[in-house]
């Protein structure tokens, strides 16, 4: 009886909330391995307060190098500022951690004995609105709540490694779960900068991990068949289908390889294959001490010589590269990259306000740190990289007078029409980069903009100064600012004014002879 009304009253909570996240600005990881630290860096990353319990001895060193790892990645993934960090803490027990928590998300080991144990824990102690997310890669939502007093908050949030970069989260409800809990989850997930994915139907290992399985089945046989070595599987991946599928999934790229003729052609063209034996189907190669050994060495020969942190740093740039592409056409992840960064606009924006007093001085919105693929072979800065530091420094500005997703579909563009870069001091790789931004002057369609880059130090290192126009894209010429710029723009020019004016703007190249 006491079941079912704490059940009742978990409903009734769950439905009053709706979608509502703002209630969540702590969450609680229990687990804090290779997933959950990545669970545990990603919230932390997107100011989201974070209480960890792990018995794990070392929990604190693990976690603490995979969040160094992070955001090493978010400092080359995001242009937007980041947010302010969330708090993290380390405690004793689960009643500790999940107090006070709006979300909980499990990421102990894949034993089902294991799980159920932490999952009444968590529910005893959590607060009645909490979520309880599992990051199960295999069980079935429904396996979880078997046994628990308040089934309808608790759900199945896999994500994919690293948890802080890839966006995916598949989000799967069981028998008993609240339709208004899931809605609530995935909606407190964009937040943080995933893609919730919801799967129509619990089965063992949901979507992607059911895909995963057949390559993995498939990448066994052909090293047990002596076909392939592990770096050869890879490779077959990597140069080709694995560039493809990071973009368009199967479907869509195969739509594409059917020609004009399109999908239908596809099939009656490939279809017949499936049944032709070229797969092994549901066999799998038995794990003996033999085939384990023989795909551990080759892949110590293959990738032996590098600890597992820098291949997590190699693994993080590569991800960064892919997704920052992917923005740029808005397609796929990098939607939802460019989603996180408008959201980071936006944020910096409320944070700065029109009242702000700094509003009088120079407005620092872009930071970056000089990468070492940055500089030349005389270990500086190259060239490109100024324009790309001030064009970045330009696109904050313009977020942050408000052109945003929204104004940039209603045709408001702004286009760079001139600029001034003076190059002042030797800029190393390594050094963290700070541009401020003041204007210079402006008129309807104009923007006078003057980028001062400095180091940690304070030290002048370039400036730029950039006339842009602002036009509406659609027409293709220029026309006046709308709202919120053009009265965005005033205000921060009237407050510059008493900023004395630098001597050099407005001067060409000099005359050499
Ligand atoms: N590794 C992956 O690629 C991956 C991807 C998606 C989902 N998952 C899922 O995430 C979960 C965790 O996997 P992992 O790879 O992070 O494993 P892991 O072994 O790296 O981490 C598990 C952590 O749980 C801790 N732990 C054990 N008992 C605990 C308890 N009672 N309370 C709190 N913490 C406890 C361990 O000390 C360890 O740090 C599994 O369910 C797995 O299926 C893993």
């Amino acid at each position: 009886m006491e079941r079912r009304l704490t059940s009742r009253a978990g409903r009734e909570e769950l439905r009053t909330k709706g979608t509502d996240v703002r209630a969540v600005t702590k969450v609680a990881a229990i687990g804090g391995g290779v997933i959950g630290g990545g669970w545990i860096a990603r919230f932390l990353l997107n100011g989201v307060d974070v209480a960890v319990h792990d018995p794990h001895p070392q929990a604190e060193r693990i976690v603490t190098e995979i969040l160094a790892n992070a955001e090493r990645a978010y400092c080359r993934l995001l242009l937007a500022p980041p947010a302010p960090q969330g708090r993290l803490s380390f405690h004793a027990g689960i009643a500790e951690a999940v107090e006070g928590a709006g979300y909980v998300q499990e990421s102990v080991p894949e034993r089902l004995g294991i799980k159920l144990e932490v999952l009444r824990a968590i529910e005893d102690a959590a607060p009645a609105e909490a979520l309880i997310g599992s990051s199960t890669s295999g069980f079935r939502p429904s396996e979880l709540q078997a046994g628990l007093r308040t089934p309808e908050r608790v759900f199945v949030a896999h994500p994919f490694n690293p948890v802080y970069l890839l966006p995916l989260v598949e989000l799967v409800g069981g028998a008993a779960t609240a339709p208004a809990a899931l809605a609530r989850a995935g909606a407190f997930l964009t937040t943080v900068g995933m893609h919730p994915l919801v799967v129509r139907k619990e089965i063992d290992a949901h979507i992607a991990d059911r895909l995963l399985e057949a390559v993995w089945r498939e990448g066994l046989w052909l090293i047990h068949d002596d076909v392939a070595t592990t770096a050869e599987v890879d490779d077959a991946i990597r140069f080709g289908f694995g560039l493809r599928w990071a973009q368009m999934g199967l479907f869509e790229t195969y739509r594409i390889a059917g020609g004009e003729a399109g999908m239908r052609h596809f099939i009656g063209q490939f279809g017949p294959a499936l049944a032709w034996p070229w797969t092994k189907l549901m066999d799998v190669p038995e794990l003996t001490d033999d085939l384990v050994e023989k795909i551990a060495s080759q892949s110590d020969a293959q990738s032996g010589a590098r600890p597992i942190r820098e291949l997590e740093r190699i693994r993080d740039d590569n991800l960064v590269g892919i997704l920052q592409a992917l923005k740029a056409t808005g397609w796929g992840a990098g939607e939802t990259l460019r989603a996180m960064e408008d959201r980071a606009y936006a944020r910096a924006h409320a944070g700065a306000g029109a009242a702000d007093p700094d509003l009088t001085r120079p407005l620092t919105l872009h930071r970056a740190q000089v990468r070492g693929d940055w500089v030349d072979y005389n270990g500086h800065m190259t060239e490109f990289r100024y324009l790309q530091v001030f064009g970045d420094a330009t696109d904050a500005f313009l977020a942050f007078i408000g052109m945003d997703a929204a104004y940039r579909a209603a045709g408001g563009s702004v286009y760079t029409v001139e600029t001034h870069i003076r190059h002042l001091r030797e800029t190393r790789a390594g050094a963290k980069l700070a541009v401020a931004t003041r204007i210079l002057g402006h008129d309807a369609k104009r923007i006078r903009l003057l980028h001062a880059l400095t180091d940690e130090a304070g030290t002048e290192l370039a400036t730029a100064e950039h006339m842009l126009l602002h036009v509406d894209a659609g027409a293709g010429r220029a026309a006046p600012m709308r709202a919120p710029l053009d009265a965005r723009v005033a205000g921060i020019w009237r407050a510059q004014q008493g900023l004395p004016r630098p001597d050099h703007v407005g001067r060409g190249i000099r005359e050499t002879g």
